[in-house]
């Protein structure tokens, strides 16, 4: 068998590896061992193109693995858990800006392309360089760092899209017809230079709270531009991984969009979590705020409790802290649940990879389609930093842009008490009558104090 049937083998295994990997990934169960495998075909990959010497350069790659590794590990070192979104559209970028390169080295070292050549290096380029302007953008709102976090809107913003979109197809059309031409270097120029103005343009309304939404879209971009690049160096397992990224991002960000009842149009339109939205229906009842020790007092006569963590969770970090809790309520003979809603925070599995940092079992925890339905017999339902995913105005007010989205609803429950800071309201800006129930208790502080606070108790009246 030759080297190059022996490197396409070791490639199909690996799409394999990759597909199985994202199997295994759809349960938080077999995720690690899902991403381990894909991991392993990813190394095995590496090493079998690594024999082939007239496709890599040595020193170039030794250099680059070093560098990009000991940049990758000090960020990912230096990341709070919070700051996730912003990494994973740094990442993106960096994906959008290599396959950017790949394009232009190509271009540079054979001019002479086909039409399909000249078509596929355009499209590299293009969404290349919308990754790489588009996530820097979303970094930097997700940072607050150069830029406003609040969507950006201006007149006749659609029609400047619009033109540039324009320019990038009709100087598309010129450079394909003919790469070889002098020209062709200046019309891929102006063309790379358009699809960055274009990133910037079609994040910039977005607010930052959406980001989230976005980057996942980014994410599939940076996949397809990838899948482009294969075409470029011909590498079959290229073009299978970026197909495989760009086909999951969008499923993500479709994902995504549906549970926050919201249309991926709505979400790239821009304008919403800017805080300005009222809801329709006035909120009654009165704020009824208590203390750690009375707080403690009705979990401690609890037999099923249901906790509802959200992004307030993650801010203070306070999942030791929940669970040290939760340890202690079980010792009590209290049945112990986390209602888990598929937006709680700000970026998928937000709060499953968050409370497993804290060793709490998968078993503990309950999707909302399941819990909702038992939530008349549940005692006492502890929300912790968590806010949209709880307002029932999502089911009582049409006028609310939380309308029709799918929620946990606390508010059934016997005893609500929600631990929060302050009556600030979560990222869609909208207040949540469910603070104002009859049932409901306020027991105001940094999550992870309260929760100390808590246990402090249940440790004083062991
Ligand atoms: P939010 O509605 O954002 O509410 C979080 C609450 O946490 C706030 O009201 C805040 O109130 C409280 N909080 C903040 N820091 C705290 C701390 N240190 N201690 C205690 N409380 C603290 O959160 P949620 O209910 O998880 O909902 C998520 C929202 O994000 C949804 O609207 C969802 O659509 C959106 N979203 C989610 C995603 C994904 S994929 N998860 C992506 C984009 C957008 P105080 O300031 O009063 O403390």
């Amino acid at each position: 068998m030759g080297l190059e049937s022996l490197l396409n083998i070791v490639y199909i295994l690996s799409a394999i590896t990759f597909i199985l990997g994202f199997k295994l990934m759809s349960s938080p169960v077999s995720a690690r061992r899902g991403n381990i495998i894909s991991a392993i075909g990813m190394g095995a990959a590496i090493i079998a193109t690594f024999l082939f010497p007239e496709v890599v350069r040595y020193q170039y790659i030794v250099i680059g693995m070093i560098s990009g590794s000991a940049i990758g590990l000090l960020f990912a070192y230096r990341t709070p858990m919070t700051g996730m979104p912003q990494m994973v559209g740094l990442l993106n970028g960096f994906g959008g800006t290599a396959s950017l390169l790949v394009a232009w080295a190509e271009f540079m070292a054979h001019p002479h392309q086909t039409y399909f050549g000249g078509a596929i290096l355009w499209l590299t380029a293009i969404i290349g360089a919308v990754t790489f302007s588009g996530s820097m953008v979303a970094w930097a709102k997700l940072e607050e760092k150069f830029i406003s976090g609040k969507p950006i809107m201006y007149t006749g913003q659609r029609y400047v899209t619009m033109a540039v979109l324009l320019g990038i197809a009709g100087l598309g059309a010129l450079f394909a017809m003919n790469t070889a031409a002098p020209e062709a270097t200046p019309y891929l120029g102006v063309i790379t230079a358009l699809a960055l103005i274009l990133g910037i343009l079609l994040v910039i309304p977005i607010g930052g709270a959406d980001m989230p939404v976005v980057i996942c879209l980014l994410n599939s971009y940076s996949g397809m531009a990838a899948c482009a690049s294969g075409f470029i160096v011909q590498n079959n397992l290229l073009i299978v991984a970026g197909a495989i990224v760009g086909a999951s991002g969008i499923i993500l960000t479709l994902i995504m969009c549906k549970a926050m009842n919201r249309s991926v149009a709505n979400v790239f339109l821009g304008g919403f979590g800017s805080g300005v939205q009222a809801s329709g229906m006035e909120v009654v009842g009165e704020i009824k705020p208590v203390k750690a020790d009375e707080a403690y007092l009705m979990l401690e006569a609890a037999n099923s409790v249901v906790i509802v963590p959200g992004y307030g969770l993650a801010v203070s970090q306070a999942q030791h802290a929940v669970r040290e809790l939760m340890e202690a309520m079980e010792k009590n003979g209290t049945e112990v649940r986390f209602a888990i809603h598929p937006v709680a925070g700000r970026m998928p599995g937000h709060m499953n990879v968050l409370l497993a940092e804290a060793n709490i079992s998968y078993d503990a925890m309950v999707e909302m389609d399941a819990v909702n339905p038992t939530m008349e017999t549940v005692d006492v339902c502890m929300i912790i930093g968590a806010n949209d995913v709880v307002n029932p105005a999502a089911q009582e007010d049409k006028a609310s842009p939380l309308w029709g989205m799918p929620i946990i609803e606390s508010h059934r429950a016997r005893t609500v008490i929600v631990m929060k800071r302050s009556m600030g309201k979560g990222f869609a800006g909208v207040e949540n009558p469910l603070f104002f129930r009859n049932n409901t208790r306020m027991l105001f502080g940094d999550a992870k104090a309260s929760l100390q606070a808590l246990v402090n108790e249940f440790k004083g009246g062991a």
